[in-house]
C-alpha cells in the first residue's frame, strides 16, 4: 500500500515540542514531506539551532512514522532551524531577531567571560551572533577576542556615520574599546557615556543576527537605562557567583529588569565559579554550594548553567581565545549553556509578547 502525505502528517501530529507542549504539525514545524517507494524524508524546523532536544525530537518523529507505516521503509528526519523572534517591523536593528542583555549585580562575577563563551557557543551550533560591549567605562570584549588593536571601518550615509562591526571568530563585535586609543583613561560624564552607547547600538551595521548579546557593566546604572530606552530588549541573563553578597546583588539586578516600567523578561540565571574540580574531578564548593540554584528557585527563573571556577577560563580570556573554542569539558559546559539559552529564548518568544522600548520621563 502506498504511503500518503496525510498519513505522515497524522503520525507527526502525535509528536509534541516538549517545551511548547504542542504538536509539531500544529506549530507549523513540519516544513516538507517527500515520499518515494523506499524513502520518506521529512524536514522539521526547530526554533533554534541550539536546541538541546534535537535528537529526542528526531527519534520521536521516526518512531511515530514507523508506527504508522511499518518498519520496511527508510525514514530520514532532516532537522533544520529558524530562530524565532518577537521583533517584527522594528525600526531599530530590524535584522536582529533577539536582543539579550547579560547583567549582574556585583562586578567581576564573569559577565564578559560568559558573554564571550556563550556567543561563540551559540555560533558553533549554527546561529548568527553579535556582541555589543556596553561597558563604556571598562570594555573587556576586545581583549577577550584578541582584537583590541583592530579599528572598525566607518562609512558616511547621509547625516549618519555607519560603523562596521569587527568580525572575530565569526562573531560581530562592537565596543567603545575599538574607538579609543589604547591605554587612554577616558573620563566619562554620565550623559556622554549614554550617548556613546546609544551610538554603538544604533549606528553599527549589525545586519541580520539571530542573537545580539549585550555585555553590561555591573549593577543597575544609567547605562542600563540608556539600553532599555534605546532598544527593546528581548530578555536578560543574570550572572552570579555563589556567595551571599553576590546573590543579594544578583536579585537586585533581576528586580530591575522585572520592574513594571522596564519589564524585560528574565531568560535565566548563570551560576559562575559554582565549584572547582579537584584532580579526582570531584566538585569543591569554594564559594558555597548551590547559591545560584537556590536563587533561581526563589525567584522562579531557569538556572541556565553552572560554570566551574577554572584557571584556564581566566587564562583563555586574558589571551583572547575563549575556552569554548578548545575541545575540553569546559567547552562542553559552555555549549550546554548555549543550548539552554537558545531553548529558553525560544520559550520566551512563544509565550510572552514583544518587549517595548522604555520611556522614562525626566523630572
Ligand atoms: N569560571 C571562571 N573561572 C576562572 N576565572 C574566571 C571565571 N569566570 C571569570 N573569570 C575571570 O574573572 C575575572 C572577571 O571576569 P569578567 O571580566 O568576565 O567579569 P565581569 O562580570 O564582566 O566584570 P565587570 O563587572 O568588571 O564587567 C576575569 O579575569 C575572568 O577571566
Ligand atoms: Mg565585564
Amino acid at each position: 500500500m502506498a504511503v500518503g502525505r496525510e498519513q505522515i502528517l497524522k503520525a507527526l501530529s502525535t509528536v509534541e515540542d516538549p517545551d511548547l507542549k504542542q504538536g509539531l504539525v500544529a506549530l507549523k514545524m513540519v516544513k516538507d514531506i517527500e515520499i518515494s517507494d523506499d524513502l520518506i524524508k521529512v524536514v522539521v524546523e526547530l526554533t533554534t539551532p541550539a536546541c538541546p532536544l534535537k535528537e529526542m525530537i528526531r527519534n520521536e518523529c521516526e518512531a511515530a512514522i514507523k508506527k504508522e507505516v511499518g518498519e520496511e521503509i527508510k525514514i530520514v528526519i532532516d532537522i533544520t532551524s529558524n530562530v524565532t523572534t518577537v521583533r517584527e517591523k522594528e525600526p531599530v536593528l530590524p535584522g536582529v531577531k533577539n536582543i539579550v542583555a547579560v547583567a549582574s549585580g556585583k562586578g567581576g562575577v564573569g559577565k564578559s567571560t560568559i558573554t564571550a563563551n556563550l556567543a561563540i557557543g551559540l555560533a558553533k551550533t549554527g546561529a548568527s551572533v553579535g556582541i555589543l560591549d556596553a561597558d563604556i567605562f571598562g570594555p573587556s570584549i576586545p581583549t577577550m577576542f584578541n582584537c583590541e588593536y583592530k579599528q572598525p571601518k566607518t562609512q558616511v550615509d547621509g547625516p549618519k556615520t555607519i560603523i562596521e562591526p569587527i568580525n572575530q571568530y565569526g562573531i560581530k563585535l562592537m565596543s567603545i574599546g575599538f574607538m579609543l586609543p589604547q591605554n587612554n583613561a577616558m573620563v566619562w560624564r554620565g550623559p556622554m557615556a549614554g550617548s556613546a552607547l546609544k551610538q554603538l547600538i544604533t549606528d553599527t551595521n549589525w545586519g541580520d543576527l539571530d542573537y545580539l548579546l549585550i555585555d553590561l557593566p555591573p549593577g543597575t546604572s544609567d547605562i542600563h537605562l540608556t539600553m532599555v530606552q534605546s532598544i527593546p530588549v528581548t530578555g536578560a541573563i543574570i550572572v552570579t557567583t555563589p556567595q551571599k553578597i553576590a546573590l543579594i546583588d544578583a536579585e537586585k539586578g533581576l528586580m530591575m529588569f522585572n520592574q513594571q516600567k522596564i519589564n524585560v523578561p528574565i531568560i535565566g540565571l548563570v551560576e559562575n565559579m559554582a565549584f572547582m574540580l579537584n584532580d579526582s574531578q570531584e566538585k569543591q564548593y569554594v564559594f558555597g554550594k548551590d547559591g545560584g540554584k537556590k536563587l533561581a528557585k526563589k525567584v522562579d527563573v531557569e538556572l541556565l548553567g553552572e560554570v566551574p571556577l577554572t584557571p584556564s577560563i581566566c587564562e583563555d580570556g586574558d589571551e583572547g581565545f575563549p575556552s569554548v573554542m578548545k575541545d575540553s569539558t569546559i567547552s562542553d559546559i559552555f555549549i550546554d549553556l548555549a543550548k539552554s539559552v537558545g531553548r529558553q529564548i525560544a520559550i520566551r518568544n512563544a509565550t510572552q509578547p514583544s518587549s517595548q522600548v522604555v520611556e522614562i520621563t525626566q523630572h
